[in-house]
């Protein structure tokens, strides 16, 4: 994905209530500005047999499946995400946003869960293969404040919501021990900014990361 004339892959990545969608909105406005075409899509679901996998996942009780059905569930919706639409708008020259990827799974099953690495990266290995993002951006939020923003908006979706703040927190750490390992793909975002500032910090990462 590194040629220059075909298309880039960019996952947004974080807690709940990070404000991920309202920035791929922005992001998208501003590369479309800048003469890409753009698709802007989501995890777990972005194609119509994920989209089914999704409400598996999102709803119901928090104890519903443990941390391996998990996680095979999310590769299951992620394989069929990218063959149905990540890949084939890649070939066309598109730049893909996806407001979550792999690095959901290694924080929310792997750190949230206690889900160990050596298996979701086998899973990765089985689902993904060696594709990987080109640029990943995490967005990072105090706990409180994303729990009570995702709140405000969710309806059904309140599986993972309902998990205890330590899960949280774990997650968080995760996510920034992961930025930590790949700091060649991956930067931290402080996502306490308001909108435009945080539209614009986002932008000039993607600009001087990708060279757009
Ligand atoms: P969303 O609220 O960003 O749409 O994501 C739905 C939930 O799914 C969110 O709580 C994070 C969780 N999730 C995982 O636990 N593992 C994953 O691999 C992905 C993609 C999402």
């Amino acid at each position: 994905m590194t040629d220059g004339t075909s298309g880039r892959f960019i996952t947004l990545e974080g807690g709940e209530g990070a404000g991920k969608s309202t920035q791929i909105a922005r992001l998208r406005t501003w590369l479309e500005g800048r003469g890409k075409t753009v698709v802007a899509t989501r995890e777990p679901g972005g194609s119509s047999g994920a989209e089914m996998i999704r409400k598996l996942l999102v709803e119901g009780p928090a104890e519903r499946w443990d941390g391996v059905t998990e996680a095979l569930l999310h590769f299951a919706a992620r394989r069929d995400h990218l063959r149905t639409t990540v890949w084939p708008a890649l070939k066309l020259g598109a730049w893909v946003i996806s407001d979550r990827f792999a690095d959901s799974t290694r924080a929310y099953q792997g750190y949230g869960h206690g889900l160990d690495h050596a298996t979701i990266e086998q899973l990765y290995d089985v689902a993904v293969g060696d594709f990987r993002p080109d640029l990943t951006l995490i967005l990072d939020l105090p706990i409180d404040v994303g729990l009570a923003r995702a709140a405000a908006r969710r309806g059904a979706e309140t599986r993972y919501e309902n998990l205890p703040i330590e899960f949280h927190q774990r997650v968080k750490a995760g996510f920034l021990e992961i930025a930590k390992r790949e700091p060649g793909r991956c930067v931290v975002i402080d996502a306490g900014q308001d909108i435009d500032t945080l539209a614009a910090t986002i932008a000039r990462t993607v600009g001087d990361r990708l060279g757009v």
